[in-house]
């Protein structure tokens, strides 16, 4: 699809070998879970690559010096419920201190309109760095609505990550909020008529929690 600012597509050959196996129907759940975990790993260790440091003093075993750590700004990450908490565990490990928050939300089967059913931010949100994870974003609408949520109490700076994509789904976001960066592992082919990313991985929910 056409290049949009603040949307990155991600291109390391160890993610898109991952995806691959993610996409694999026969990938079962233990392994599609630890999968979801590594993916959201990756992509957060480029999605924080503009972390601000602030340099400290340091000593080792030889002598003393000034060395970098992340500033002060606090992160919170916040899942869309279910498949989102897939990926939380592997962005927790480079940030163990980030906060986390969980908005749930669900497609109507029929019209694919997403509803919210929980909502529960860190406080105060406004300082902090946002990350919301879901690994699929397919027309965009549970993305735009968790993310105008997160606006309306008070969220400002605000990273989207997704392992894979729908190009309807990644103009729509964009058009929504062109201020949130979006980062994702491979944006596919287009929207079937159930509004599923083909050829996509299936439904996430559904294969991490083992549910069918
Ligand atoms: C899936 C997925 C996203 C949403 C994407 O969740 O995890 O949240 O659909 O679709 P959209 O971009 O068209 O809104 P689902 O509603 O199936 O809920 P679940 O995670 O509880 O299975
Ligand atoms: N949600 C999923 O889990 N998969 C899709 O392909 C679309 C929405």
């Amino acid at each position: 699809m056409e290049k949009l600012d603040n949307v990155v597509e991600l291109t390391h050959p160890l993610l898109q070998h991952k995806i691959t196996m993610l996409r694999d129907k026969n990938t079962g759940t233990a392994e599609f879970r630890a999968l979801v975990e590594e993916i959201a790993m990756l992509e957060a260790f480029e999605a924080l690559n503009d972390l601000q440091t602030v340099d400290i003093e340091c000593e080792t075993p030889i002598e003393k010096c000034m060395a970098p750590v992340i500033a002060g700004r606090k992160m919170a990450i916040v899942p869309i419920l279910r498949a989102g908490l897939g990926m939380v565990n592997g962005i927790q490990r480079l940030v163990p201190t980030a906060k986390i928050g969980h908005i749930g939300m669900y497609r109507d089967e029929e019209t694919h309109e997403p509803h919210e059913y929980y909502c529960k931010l860190p406080s105060p949100i406004e300082e902090r760095l946002i990350v919301v994870t879901d690994p699929m974003l397919a027309t965009g609408g549970s993305a735009i609505d968790a993310i105008n949520l997160i606006k309306q109490h008070g969220g400002k700076r605000i990273k989207f990550m997704a392992i894979i994509g729908a190009p309807e789904g990644v103009r729509a976001l964009h058009e929504a909020h062109p201020d949130v960066q979006i980062y994702i592992g491979h944006i596919d082919r287009e929207l079937n008529a159930d509004a599923y990313i083909c050829p996509g991985l299936g439904d996430a929910g559904d294969r991490i929690f083992g549910t069918k």
